[in-house]
This record gives structure tokens, sequence and C-alpha cells, in this order.
């Protein structure tokens, strides 16, 4: 975990790319926050959420054509929705009104939490805001491991439960991760040899994300989170229920809204699955759009191999005969590609692209 940290601080930001304003203090969209829109989006999008029928897949765990079903999805989509996942509705309740109680306080609290410049956990914007000239509508916890740190500052008294349920949570994550890669190695026919399986359990990468998307005065001009892909190996999105305004970008259709179920958490792949898979693996383009009448809660959870693992196209993908196999990316080391995102977003995949 330390390590994860680590792999970020080299690229130190400034505090304007740290502190979120206090959205409670403003009443109309800032020219900060109000971003340029093409007339296709500025109609489409909100309507789009109604309009379209589009739905990701529901997959049920428990099915005994999960794994069929769950590496389809990776293939046509690179995300879906998972049921009977084995987490407690207790504890996704208990995570969610946790987030609550720490971004309903006054801004002057949060703060205390903040990120720093060359930090990688706290409360801040988002990793991304450095490339774009407007800011989000959006603040963001990150944690790696346990946030007593943070939440000591933030509440001298009463950080424990906080600390507990951040802590449970991200042990619960981590274990539905590892059910989720295996199942779809073994979809890829791959076997847990083949990619030191144990390693890259024993000292897996993650990080926990609290984001939260409060009400916008005219989300036509906001955007909640840009366009991006997340970074390792899977995420595990809870929504909280009445909110919508994920959307994945899919060739064909345009944005398309990730509804959220009662119940289901959201699955999607990052870019060292599409590496690893040789490209048979989308990373799915995603992007947030906020809401006018409901303030919006999330909690991200992103799991990926130890920093020193070398992520690349496993070899059973590319030794079969046909060019069609060759391996399209060179391998590379987690640490070196959380840095090379962290330098050139959406760039760092075409550099190491070989064909
Ligand atoms: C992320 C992300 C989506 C959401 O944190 O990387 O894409 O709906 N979040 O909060
Ligand atoms: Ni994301």
């Amino acid at each position: 975990m330390a390590t994860l940290s680590k792999a970020y601080t080299e690229t130190p930001l400034h505090l304007q790319h740290i502190i979120p304003i206090d959205f409670d203090s403003v009443k109309e969209v800032p020219q900060s926050h109000s971003w340029p829109q093409s007339d296709d989006e500025s109609t489409r999008r909100m309507f789009n959420l109604d309009g379209d029928h589009f739905s990701i897949p529901a997959i049920d765990l428990d099915s005994p054509d999960a794994i069929e079903m769950a590496g389809h999805a990776c293939k046509i989509m690179g995300i879906f929705q998972v049921t009977n996942h084995g987490i407690p509705s207790s504890l996704l309740r208990e995570v969610e009104s946790q987030a609550w109680r720490f971004f309903t306080l006054p801004a002057r609290a949060k703060v205390k939490a903040l990120r720093s410049p060359s930090g990688a956990t706290g409360y801040g914007v988002a990793r991304i805001a450095p490339f774009f000239n407007k800011f989000m509508w959006h603040e963001g916890f990150t944690m790696m491991g346990s946030p007593l740190e943070h939440a000591r500052e933030v509440w001298p008294h009463g950080y424990r439960k906080f600390c507990e349920v951040m802590e449970d949570y991200q042990d619960k994550m981590k274990a539905l991760s590892e059910r989720l890669l295996a199942m779809i190695l073994k979809y890829l026919g791959i076997s847990e040899h083949d990619i030191d399986w144990p390693r890259l359990r024993s000292n897996a990468c993650a990080a926990l994300q609290l984001n939260s998307y409060p009400r916008c005065p005219d989300p036509r001009q906001a955007m909640g989170l840009a366009p991006h892909t997340d970074t390792f190996l899977l995420t595990i999105l809870h929504q909280n229920h009445s909110a919508h305004g994920l959307q994945v970008h899919m060739e064909g259709r345009g944005w398309v809204p990730v509804f959220p179920m009662n119940g289901a958490l959201v699955v999607n792949l990052g870019d060292m699955l599409h590496i690893m898979s040789n490209a048979m693996f989308p990373s799915v383009v995603h992007r947030v759009i906020p809401s006018e009448k409901r303030h919006r809660l999330t909690v991200g959870y992103f799991y990926g191999p130890p920093t020193d693992f070398h992520v690349g196209p496993i070899h059973g993908l590319t030794q079969s005969s046909g060019r069609e196999d060759a391996a399209r990316f060179r391998s590379v080391t987690v640490k070196d590609y959380v840095q090379m995102k962290a330098k050139n977003l959406d760039k760092a995949l075409s550099m190491i692209r070989i064909r």
C-alpha cells in the first residue's frame, strides 16, 4: 500500500489542483467550472438519461453461468453489474453513511484531511484535474488501507467508526476483486500459474475512493468527472441508489447511462486488464454528469497488482501462431505505468502500444 502512494509522490500537484471549491457557497456554476459543450452534448446528454433503454448486464455471481457471462461482458463492454456479491447490505449502508458524515462537514473541516501536494491519500479534487482547464463538480477522499491519520485530524474523538467501516469495506472488496479476477482468468483459459497469482494476491495494490457530486445549479454546463479510463485491473463501484450520473462511452452508441440497481455493484475493467488481455477486453471510457436535484455519492475500489509486478499481455494469449495474436503492448511495471498515467493520462496506453 505504502509503495503505491510512493508511485504518486513523484508528480507533486499545485494546491489549486487539490482543494475543491466550497460547493455549499455557490449559487451558480462559476466560469472555472463551466465546460464548453458541443450542440449535440448540451441537450442530448441530459435527456439521454431517460431515453436510452440500453442497460449494462447484471450478473448473479451465484449463477452457474456467471463465468461465461462475466467474460462475455468483459469482452464486449468492459463493464457489468454484479448481484449476490456477498457484500452485506448493512456494510454498504454504513460506508455510505460514513461518507456522508465526511462530505456534509463544512469546507473548513474537510480540508483538515487535505491530500498533500505529493501525497496520494486524503481529501481533494480528482487526480485527473490537472489535465483539464476547467474544474469538475466533484470532491473526493482517497484511502489506501487505514484512513486513521486523516480521520483523526477531522474527528479527534470520533474517528474510530469511520476507520473501522472503511477498513472492513476494503477487506471485503479485496476478496471480491480476487474472486472476480479469478473468474475472468478462468474465462480466458489462463492458469493462475501463468500470471504468478500468489504474488499478485499477496501484495496487491488497492485504493478506496469516496466520490461526492454535490447538487449542481446547472448540470448542462458542469462535468462531475471528465472522461477517463481507470488505471488498475478492475474497479468495483457502489452508487447510492437514488442518484444516477455515471455514463460509459460505447462505440456506435455514444454515452450510455449506468443506472444504479438496488443492491448491485458496478464492475469495470481498467487499463491493466486491457493490457494483460492483449486488448481483448476494452478499458471502458466513462464520465459522470452531476444532477440538479440530488447530491450523488459513490464509493470506488480500485484493485491492481503489486507495484513491482510486470504488466504485459499474458503469455498464454499471445503465443499461438497468427499475427493477430502477437503482443500489442510492451510489458511495464505497475509503478511505471501509474507514473505514466499520472503524467500523460489517456496517452499512457499508446506509449506502451507496439502494434
Ligand atoms: C472513478 C469513477 C465514477 C462514479 O472514481 O474513477 O469513475 O460514478 N467514478 O463516481
Ligand atoms: Ni473511473
